[in-house]
């Protein structure tokens, strides 16, 4: 049997959405969606010139139970938290953090004019790893292998595997893929997408057609594909360049309270409880003693 193409099940064209202090990005998926990206929680992309938009960043905010994942593309971010990680986060540069069972953190603009782009993506947590100890994994650009393809274009590999080359960000319970490819006009590329597992790809410029004959997917869409091995890209004269990403489906209950997402409401109930009384985060920078 021929291995299957898998179709485009659904497209997500996403909202403008305010968040952080003020932050103006497009929330391609979130809460409405779930399960339907499982194991994938929500995906925001920013992009603007204006200062505006931007500036105001993401101030000091808990997470727990989910990764949030953070890909620049162009300018600088700085980021801390109660891990004791500080650091900026710049153009090519990947954050993947693991909030476990809580962390503290801000993400702050690190410019004050020129353009801002990226994304964030939160990956879910499986129930036996919620309240595991966080962990941070910054991926400096210079880390991440960058493939040239026979035909032309670069996959830049982040997560998972192209053509046999892994990407740095390995150990994630979900077995994520997580790719950016460039593709030059007039060309397919076929992208191995194992069977059971969720598949998506965020158009970030030119327009994509995902199957022989579909419609082009437009820029700052997401498409959703159906069960398949695989997915097949073609791009049309202005060539094209689109974000990958794959995962194993949780199947499992999903509770979720804005930066926290757990199994069960009263998971959220004591994490709030704990926000109040001072004791959500479990593990702390170790405080130097003067
Ligand atoms: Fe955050």
């Amino acid at each position: 049997m021929p291995e299957a193409i898998r179709p485009v099940e659904t497209l997500y064209k996403g909202q403008e959405t305010l968040e952080g202090a003020g932050v103006r990005l497009r929330r391609l998926f979130g809460n409405r969606e779930v399960p339907k990206l499982d194991p994938f929680l929500l995906l925001d992309h920013f992009g603007s010139a204006d200062p505006h938009d931007y500036v105001a960043g993401f101030p000091w905010h808990p997470h727990r139970g989910i990764e949030t994942v953070t890909y620049m593309l162009d300018g600088r971010v700085a980021h801390g938290d109660s891990l004791g990680n500080e650091g900026v986060i710049g153009a090519g540069d990947v954050q993947w953090m693991s909030a476990g069972s809580g962390i503290i953190h801000q993400e702050m603009p690190e410019q004050r004019d020129g353009l801002l782009r990226g994304f964030q993506l939160w990956v879910n947590l499986p129930a036996s790893e919620k309240m595991s100890t966080p962990a941070y994994r910054g991926v400096g650009t210079d880390e991440i292998p960058r493939l040239s393809l026979p035909t032309g274009g670069r996959v830049h590999v982040i997560a998972g595997r192209h053509d046999g080359v892994e990407g740095p960000v390995r150990g994630i319970p979900v077995d994520p893929t997580y790719l950016d490819v460039e593709l030059p006009s007039s060309t397919t590329l076929e992208l191995p997408a194992r069977r059971g597992y969720t598949a998506l790809a965020f158009v970030i410029d030119g327009s994509l057609s995902f199957a022989p004959g579909a419609p082009a997917v437009r820029a700052d869409h997401v498409a959703l594909f159906g069960e398949g091995e695989r997915v097949s890209v073609s791009t049309g004269p202005d060539g094209g360049r689109f974000l990958f990403v794959t995962g194993r489906p949780l199947r499992e209950p999903v509770a979720w309270y804005g930066p926290i997402v757990m199994n069960r409401p009263e998971e959220l109930s004591q994490a709030v409880v704990e926000l109040r009384r001072g004791d959500f985060v479990k593990h702390r920078a170790p405080v130097l003693e003067e």
